[in-house]
């Protein structure tokens, strides 16, 4: 079931052009996070985890590579900046807290997984609920006597139309008419009120501590039967999720599989220049330590270990260099990879090679006007100079240049496409010259444009 390095990064290659080197090394920390849970007990704990940082400039494909990497494995993946964090004791979020977010997004994604799981079964019992809303058994149908001494015919007569009024709730026809329902009356005030600070930000809250304990209260609402049924299946299917089972596989999941992007590492990598930041950066990192390397975490849902969790780091280090994180942290950072800056022949593939390639996308978009759109390679070839050259002339926003270049580009024929009377746009060098001649040429245009 686990994936060999190789075919993870043939995985990769379906999305993520060139960063041969990058792909290489997330493969192998997967499989070696894999290999480490295979090894003996007694050993696993001395395994250093593989957690990588990713240098290289912007737009070359650091997050998509961990995303994808996080897809594949259908494992549980938040991106946090490392930047947003403070030392703990500082107002700011402290950094149990992405544990805490991963776990939420696996409890979402499994309590999902189980919708869809008994989505066919709850809207059956909530036609069941419906109908004995709409029909109640009439009482004295409940009583034996009357049910056991042959006279059966009220029973029936109430069976039969039940039968009919199923049938019609089924064909859609009862839609429009109201109906009566119980449902849960508002959060009251008070809960909100004596929630206490602090509690909020270990991400519990007091709803769920002693939600369970307090009554809920209900309160009858009138809607359409069409919006009934829908909230029947909901609290039917609430009710057929086993809720623990949920928490106790997403927890699972996290801990054997969860992977957190923790990017712009490097502005936490402070130059000591003796400013006063320096010192909440440095905080920052210790506070990392024992999450990286493996420590128990309290969230709602009980206590997580972060020990297998894979951590990629990534950072473009213009200014600070991974030797000017605290030594601690450069350990538990043992592999470094560099993405490399995209050339014009990159452009050209990630124009047109990937899954969800650019012109794949604006391809799609169009065709549901019903006008099919092509692209000739020499317009291939144009666009990806242009957007290297514009890189060059402005900032170097990496690959995102692509989808600025292709949106001016197609701006007026997103625009004017209903209207048109024409079934096929055909694209060449000549109309991506003439579309974007101007703004190229004008170099203060293109900063604000591309
Ligand atoms: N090598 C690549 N192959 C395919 N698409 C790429 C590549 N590099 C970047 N892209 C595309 O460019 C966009 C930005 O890439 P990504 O988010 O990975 O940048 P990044 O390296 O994380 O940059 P930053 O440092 O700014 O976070 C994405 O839409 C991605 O699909
Ligand atoms: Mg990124």
């Amino acid at each position: 079931m686990q994936m060999t390095p190789r075919e993870i990064v043939k995985h990769l290659d379906k999305y993520i052009v060139g960063q041969k080197e990058a792909k290489k090394s997330v493969a192998i920390a997967l499989r070696n996070r894999w290999r480490r849970q295979q090894a003996p007990e007694e050993l696993r704990e001395e395994i250093m985890p593989n957690n990588i940082i990713l240098i290289g400039p912007t737009g070359v494909g650091k997050t998509e590579l961990a995303r994808r990497l996080a897809k594949l494995d259908n494992a549980p993946f938040i991106k946090v900046e490392a930047s947003k964090f403070t030392e703990v004791g500082y107002v700011g979020r402290d950094v149990e807290s992405i544990i805490r977010d991963l776990v939420d997004q696996a409890v979402n994604i499994v309590r999902s997984e189980n919708i869809g799981k008994y989505q066919k079964k709850a809207y059956e019992l909530a036609i069941e609920s419906l109908l004995d809303i709409l029909l109640p058994k009439p009482a004295t149908l409940d009583n034996e006597e009357n049910t056991g001494n042959g006279s059966q015919k009220p029973d029936e007569k109430w069976q039969r139309t039940r039968e009919k009024l199923r049938n019609q709730l089924l064909d859609g026809k009862m839609d429009e008419r109201l109906v009566e329902i119980d449902v849960p009356s508002e959060q009251s005030p008070l809960m909100q009120i004596i929630s206490p600070v602090g509690i909020e930000e270990m991400g519990l809250n007091i709803q769920d501590i002693l939600g369970p304990m307090m009554p809920q209260k209900m309160k009858k609402r009138k809607m359409k039967i069409e919006e009934a049924l829908i909230y029947l299946q909901q609290d039917e299917t609430n009710k057929l999720i086993d809720m623990e089972e949920v928490i106790r596989e997403a927890i699972h999941r996290v801990e054997e599989t969860g992977i957190v992007f923790l990017d712009e590492i490097d502005k936490i990598a402070g130059e000591e220049n003796g400013a006063g930041l320096d010192v909440s950066r440095e905080g920052v990192q210790r506070d990392l330590l024992p999450v990286i390397e493996g420590t128990n975490v309290i969230t709602k849902y009980g206590m997580v270990k972060s020990d297998h969790v894979l951590f990629i780091a990534s950072g473009a280090f213009h200014v600070s260099k991974p030797s000017d994180l605290i030594p601690e942290l450069q350990g538990r950072f043992p592999i470094r990879v560099e993405l490399h800056s995209l050339s014009v022949e990159d452009f050209e593939r990630i124009l047109t090679e990937p899954k969800n390639a650019l012109i794949k996308q604006y391809t799609a978009l169009i065709s549901t006007e019903g006008v099919k759109v092509t692209f000739t390679k020499g317009a291939i070839k144009e666009i990806a100079r242009i957007a290297f050259d514009v890189n060059l002339q402005a900032e170097n926003i990496g690959a995102r240049r692509l989808h600025t270049v292709m949106s001016l580009l197609l701006e007026d024929y997103l625009y004017e496409l209903p209207d048109m009377e024409m079934k096929s746009i055909r694209i060449d060098q000549k109309v991506v010259l003439n579309k974007l001649k101007e703004v190229i040429q004008n170099e203060d245009l293109s900063q604000y444009i591309l």
